[in-house]
Parts: structure tokens; C-alpha cells; sequence
């Protein structure tokens, strides 16, 4: 049984990816470790979505390379960075890479890997597909609290600095049913909480059915007692699913709604479809609807032609919204996008540095202000790990709102619900004290309207 290893950068679609690659393997009397150097075999599933993450794949091929017995190794690429980066890795004569699979390519992956092995040549296969859903692979799970699930794959929307569409080929969607035997098999193995993913997962849909239609059945199978999903587009926020969100109780306040630039220009610029006015109205919707939702966002600074007071704009956004929590990002021109083609990246590394410091810290300060005041209330927290970083006698999970939780260990165990008065916060973490363990939640009744 040829041995694997697997390391898998980016985002939550491609550990999904992961374990899908994984199931494949394994019925294929493929064998996996957790060392390289137990491995023939070593696969990085890689993110080209900015340029750090390609840069760190690339280092990690060369230390990978100089394993002992690492010149006899297979080593594969996988996902976005194969599809995307395609010719240049292929004439990148320094870095031996043996295979490359793109992310619609998983399933031929025990022929393409048998041909490696034998014929010790390079192999790929980059094809992206219209219909690949990997709807029919059960994915190989450790055991754990959140169970991932993709319930649309790919991106129609090509916002201009965005690599996905290239990388990650058309929008597809997999059918409620499919979706809902997943859920219902997690459920079966003690999973308590699903996310749903997709590139641009409120885009989901199937024949009549939309997002708010799925979120409202998955929220029918018992035994799962949250639901979350990510990323979503602002564009496909019908009311129907603001209705969803707000009412249905497995389905978590929380929402994570980039921005990527408050500054009408560059929003124009980067083909996001909506100006800041309808980001801030849609802001207000989903608050009047929802009141206790947590608000999370994405955004770029230095995008090309980003002026002072353009960033300014993204700073004024900022602050009048009052995100739970941002991720930040120095804008970087990836190759095919229409923004590398079309605008030069004409804003210097120090004004990029300068913005994101200055940005951060303003964030910082609010997610600050926004832990300390739920200092006092009762939240449900899903326990999701037994040991935290620290130490060893807490343990960590999620509200409702997915803010992380530092509790006494205590008897509390993975996977249990419980009630937690908040005793202290920072910017990044609360803390809290339990005041009634092991919640069922499988016997609730759930009120849909
Ligand atoms: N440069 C910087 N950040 C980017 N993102 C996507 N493409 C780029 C790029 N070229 C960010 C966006 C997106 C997140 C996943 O990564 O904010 O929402
Ligand atoms: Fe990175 Fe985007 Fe690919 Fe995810 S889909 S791995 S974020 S490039």
C-alpha cells in the first residue's frame, strides 16, 4: 500500500477538498500518514488566491525536497495553484513537481498517482469541469464537532483582483438531496454542527430551490443543532433568507459579509455589483431583521488606484458598521485576473503596510468594545476542543455569534452544548464560566415561520 501525506493550505474548502482526496485514496488502497518522511508519496492542496499563499507552497516543495530520500518522493500539487499557475510551474525547471491535479480532477487521481509511481514522469491533469461536484464521494472525517460540506462549487461573479473563477472553474450547485444525506450521515457519526461551503454559497441553487429552501431543510435533520455557512456574496441576500437566518434557531447569527472596499470607485473597480450605500442599507436590513447578528468581513487595502482618501472611505465604512471581525489583506495582482491585466499595482508596499497597520488597529479596538460588551450575558457554546494552546485545563468553543470561548475544563466534554455567563473578553477571545452543562438540543422544537 503506497503511503500519502497530505498538507492542505487556504480556506475551508480546501481541507473540505482534503478529505475528499483522502476518501478517494483510501478506496484505493491508498495508505495515509501524518510524517512526510513515512511517506512515497507527499500532496500539498494549495490556495493561489493571494500571493503569500503561493509563496509558502513553493518554499514548503523545496524543504519537502530535502527530506531524507526526498528527491525519491512523489510530490503532487493539488487545488487552485495547479489550474492557476499551471504554465509557470510546468516550465519552473529549479522545482521538480511530479503531479498536479486541479480541483475538479480528485477523482482520477489513483490513475494519475499509479502512473507516477510507474512511470516516474511528470503527470497532470488541470481540466476544470462544468458539473464536478464530488456529490457521491463521502469525504474522509476525523472525528470532530463542525462537519464541512460544499454545497456549491466554483464562481460566476469574477470580481476583477479574484483568482476563483479561473482557478476553480464555473458555478455548479449539488442537489438538495445529496446535500441532505451528507448531513443526515454526519449527524449519524456525532457531528453536532454542519457548515455549508461554496465560493459563493448564497448563490446556491437547484432546480426551484434556493439557499434559504436548503438552510431551511437541513435545519429538519435531528441531532444537528447548528448550522453555519460560508462565504456568501452581499448580492444574494433575498429576504427570504434574512427571514431564514433570523427565525430558524439551528441556523447561527452570524454573518460573514465582505466588503473588500467602502470607496464607490474602487467597489466599481473590483466588479463587486453593489456601491456602499447598498452594503451599509444591507447592513441595516439584516440588523432590523436580526438584531443580535455578528457581523464579519474580508477586505483589501491597496487596490489599484486606492487614494487616500478612498481608503479613508473603507476606514469611514468600518466604523460605522462595527464588524464583529475583519480579515485584511494587502492587495496582490494575481495572474489572469482582470485587475492584474487592467490596472497596474500602483500602490507602494509601504502605503499597503501603512493602511493594513492603521486598519487593523481600528478594527482591533472595535472587536474589543464588542467582546467587552456581551461581558455579563448568557450565551450557548458549542464545546468544539479539550485543550486549548494555554493550557490543558480549558477548553474552547463557540457562541451563536461564532465568538471563541475559553472555559474551566471542568467534566465537559467535545460536542457538549452549554449555557456560559461571560466573564471577561479581549479582542480576540471571551471568557466564561459554565451555569448549566450538557444542553439537549435534539429534543427542541424549532419554529420555522
Ligand atoms: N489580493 C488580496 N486579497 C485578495 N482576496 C482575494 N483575492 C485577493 C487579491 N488578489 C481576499 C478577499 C477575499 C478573501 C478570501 O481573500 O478579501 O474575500
Ligand atoms: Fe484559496 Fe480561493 Fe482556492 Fe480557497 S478557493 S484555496 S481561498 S484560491
Amino acid at each position: 500500500m503506497p503511503k500519502v501525506y497530505i498538507e492542505t493550505y487556504g480556506c475551508q474548502m480546501n481541507e473540505y477538498d482534503s478529505e475528499i482526496v483522502q476518501a478517494i485514496l483510501q478506496e484505493n488502497r491508498y495508505q495515509f500518514v501524518v510524517q512526510p518522511e513515512e511517506a512515497e508519496i507527499l500532496l500539498l492542496n494549495t490556495c493561489s488566491v493571494r500571493e503569500n499563499a503561493t509563496r509558502k507552497v513553493l518554499a514548503r516543495v523545496h524543504a519537502l525536497r530535502h527530506l531524507t530520500n526526498g528527491r525519491e518522493k512523489i510530490i503532487g500539487l493539488l487545488g487552485c495553484m495547479t489550474t492557476n499557475l499551471r504554465q509557470s510551474l510546468l516550465e519552473n525547471k529549479k522545482m521538480r513537481i511530479d503531479l498536479m491535479a486541479g480541483p475538479d480532477s480528485y477523482k482520477r487521481l489513483p490513475g494519475l498517482l499509479d502512473q507516477a509511481l510507474t512511470d516516474r514522469k511528470a503527470v497532470h491533469d488541470l481540466k476544470l469541469s462544468r458539473s464536478e461536484t464530488y456529490s457521491d464521494i463521502h469525504p474522509f472525517r476525523a472525528k470532530s464537532v463542525n462537519g464541512w460540506i460544499a454545497v456549491m462549487r466554483g464562481c460566476d461573479n469574477y470580481c476583477t483582483f479574484c483568482v476563483v473563477p479561473y482557478a476553480r472553474g464555473r458555478e455548479r450547485s449539488r442537489s438538495i438531496d445529496s446535500v441532505l444525506n451528507e448531513v443526515r450521515r454526519l449527524a449519524e457519526q456525532g457531528f453536532r454542527q454542519v457548515t455549508l461551503l461554496g465560493q459563493n454559497v448564497n448563490s446556491y441553487h437547484h432546480q426551484n430551490h434556493d439557499f434559504a429552501f436548503l438552510l431551511n431543510k437541513v435545519s429538519e435533520i435531528d441531532d444537528i443543532w447548528r448550522i453555519r455557512f460560508t462565504s456568501p456574496h452581499p448580492k444574494d441576500f433575498p429576504d427570504s433568507l434574512l427571514k431564514t437566518v433570523a427565525d430558524n434557531s439551528k441556523v447561527c447569527k452570524h454573518i460573514h459579509l465582505p466588503l473588500q472596499a467602502g470607496a464607490d470607485r474602487i467597489l466599481d473597480r473590483m466588479n463587486r455589483t453593489y456601491s456602499r450605500q447598498q452594503y451599509m442599507d444591507l447592513v441595516d436590513k439584516i440588523r432590523q431583521y436580526c438584531p443580535s447578528i455578528a457581523l464579519t468581513t474580508d477586505i483589501i487595502v491597496g487596490f489599484p488606484g486606492e487614494t487616500d482618501e478612498e481608503f479613508e472611505n473603507t476606514l469611514d465604512v468600518v466604523q460605522r458598521v462595527q464588524f464583529d471581525s475583519a480579515f485584511i489583506f494587502k492587495y496582490s495582482p494575481r495572474r489572469g485576473t482582470i485587475a492584474a491585466r487592467k490596472y497596474p499595482d500602483d500602490v507602494t508596499p509601504a502605503q499597503k503596510t501603512e493602511r493594513i497597520v492603521h486598519l487593523n488597529a481600528v478594527q482591533k479596538e472595535i472587536s474589543l468594545n464588542k467582546n467587552r460588551s456581551h461581558i455579563g450575558e448568557a450565551h450557548q457554546v458549542l464545546i468544539e476542543e479539550l485543550v486549548t494552546r494555554k493550557s490543558d485545563l480549558d477548553v474552547q468553543g463557540r457562541t451563536d455569534g461564532n465568538k471563541l470561548v475559553i472555559l474551566p475544563k471542568g467534566d465537559l466534554q467535545v460536542g457538549e452544548m452549554v449555557s456560559v455567563r461571560i466573564s471577561g473578553a479581549s479582542a480576540n477571545v471571551l471568557k466564561g464560566k459554565v451555569i448549566q452543562a450538557s444542553i439537549d438540543l435534539s429534543a427542541h422544537s424549532f419554529i420555522f415561520h
